[in-house]
């Protein structure tokens, strides 16, 4: 098969692309907020560095090796049963799912981009008030940002990502640091920054239960885009002259410093205000906008700024979430482009449409199961389980079915042995010994 090659940068720029996003900015300050702080961000801290980073990099050469759609890698490079192999590359499946709730959230950063632009609420408790509303009563207006969200990463993916996105990611993440920096000196002079560190920073054991080990795991995997094959898709097209060694450092670096700068801002906003930490999934929508609506209409400019950045940094990954899968369709089916995304785009607009009407007071009862409405469901299932245990089937190929030469090969131009037989103990028996025990402990205990 044929694919497109990335230039050095563009590679590291297509991964960061897809890590960075509403996992770093949105998600991880809330689950940090819900699961009682510093413990919970030690946790995830660990599992990036030992876990997050190896299967990184097991990923990347998995996707170098094959150059293929994931279902062809697994089975191509298992030196026997490929036929049964093949069933791991089921994996990207998780990315639809994913995708569903995603663009509901992107939905909302654009819907802020008008909040934004017209009147920020100029309070914590309005600005609650303005984002509850949205969340639990809008229909309709939900309903067109998601399609908005939906038309514009499924026009993208029918490009062909390489060309426009790259373009859109070199100027909007440094956009996006930029104003996240300044935010970040902002709410160095605010009265709730300390607060703040000690919130993210010093660990409260007690507050530690065997759901935020799994939550802490799990966000991990989601935050660098692991578990599901979009590393891997994005490495079939890596340039044979990328050091794959650094280019996953670089990525990973770049995205847990985002997440932890976006964490220090929102919680020295929330403390200031006096907003609760457990705020849930409306965290950002909540903290951000009283602090800009303070400086008049230069405020309304920077709001524009960072939700537009907020939502370029969403779209990237989002077009990362179903790229995998548009490449197995093409490849495998034959198919175009064009008509994989209908079947893909269909089957999250369904999955989508019942995930925001689960938010919605009038309809969440059709759409809650067990409990739980549709959209925690999703998040919950693919982030949680399908992920993780992505992670699993990828250490395990690479580990145990993947000859150690084989292995040893792709890599040691970019490690010494001795980084290299640490790499690959980690892989081999850390990560499945680690990450089966924390989800078998979850679902029974
Ligand atoms: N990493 C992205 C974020 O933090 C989300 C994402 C994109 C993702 N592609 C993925 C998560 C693949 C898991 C798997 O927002």
């Amino acid at each position: 098969m044929k694919i497109a090659r990335f230039s050095r940068i563009g590679f590291i720029l297509a991964a960061a692309g897809s890590a960075v996003g509403l996992g770093n900015i949105w998600k991880f300050p809330y689950m940090t907020g819900e699961n009682g702080g510093g413990a919970f961000v030690l946790i995830y801290l660990l599992t990036i560095t030992v876990i997050g980073l190896s299967l990184f990099i097991a990923e990347v050469l998995l996707g170098k090796a094959a150059r293929n759609d994931s279902v062809t890698t697994f089975e191509t490079l298992a030196p026997k049963n490929g036929h049964l192999w093949k069933y791991a590359g089921f994996i990207i499946f998780a990315g639809t799912l994913i995708l569903s709730f995603y663009l509901i959230v992107i939905g909302w950063i654009i819907k802020y981009v008008y909040i934004s632009a017209t009147s920020l609420p100029t309070a914590v408790k309005e600005a609650g008030a303005t984002f509850g509303g949205m969340v639990t009563t809008d229909v309709v207006g939900q309903f067109i940002f998601f399609n908005v969200a939906f038309f514009i990463t499924i026009f993208i993916v029918t490009r062909g990502i390489k060309q426009g996105i790259e373009k859109v990611n070199l100027i909007l993440m440094p956009l996006l640091i930029i104003i996240l920096l300044a935010l970040f000196f902002y709410a160095t002079t605010l009265s709730g920054f300390s607060q703040a560190l000690s919130f993210l920073f010093v660990p409260d054991w007690s507050k530690v239960t065997n759901t935020t080990v799994l939550q802490a795991v799990g966000h991990a995997f989601f935050t660098l885009s692991l578990g599901m094959g979009t590393i891997m898709a994005y490495s079939a097209s890596l340039s044979n002259d990328t050091n794959i060694v650094r280019a996953s450092i670089s990525v990973a670096v770049i995205d847990t410093a985002i997440a932890l700068i976006a964490g220090i801002v929102i919680f020295s906003f929330i403390f200031t205000g006096g907003a609760e930490a457990a705020g849930g999934p409306g965290l950002v929508f909540i903290s951000l906008p009283p602090i800009f609506a303070e400086f008049g209409s230069l405020g309304n400019l920077f709001s524009v700024a960072f939700f537009v950045a907020l939502g370029f940094a969403g779209i990237t990954s989002a077009v990362s979430l179903i790229e995998p899968t548009v490449l197995y369709m093409t490849n495998r089916f034959n198919l175009s482009r064009a008509r994989s995304l209908v079947y893909l785009g269909g089957v999250t607009y369904v999955l989508g449409t019942m995930a925001l009407l689960s938010n919605i007071e009038e309809y969440k009862s059709y759409v809650t199961f067990g409990g739980k409405g549709f959209f925690d469901i999703l998040d919950f299932t693919s982030s949680s389980i399908m992920l993780p245990f992505g992670g699993i089937i990828i250490a395990v190929f690479v580990g145990h079915v993947l000859q150690r030469e084989r292995v040893y090969s792709l890599l040691k131009e970019y490690m010494s042995d001795r980084v290299f037989a640490l790499w690959y103990f980690t892989i081999k028996y850390i990560i499945p010994i680690a990450v089966s025990a924390v989800m078998i402990n979850k679902i029974f205990f």
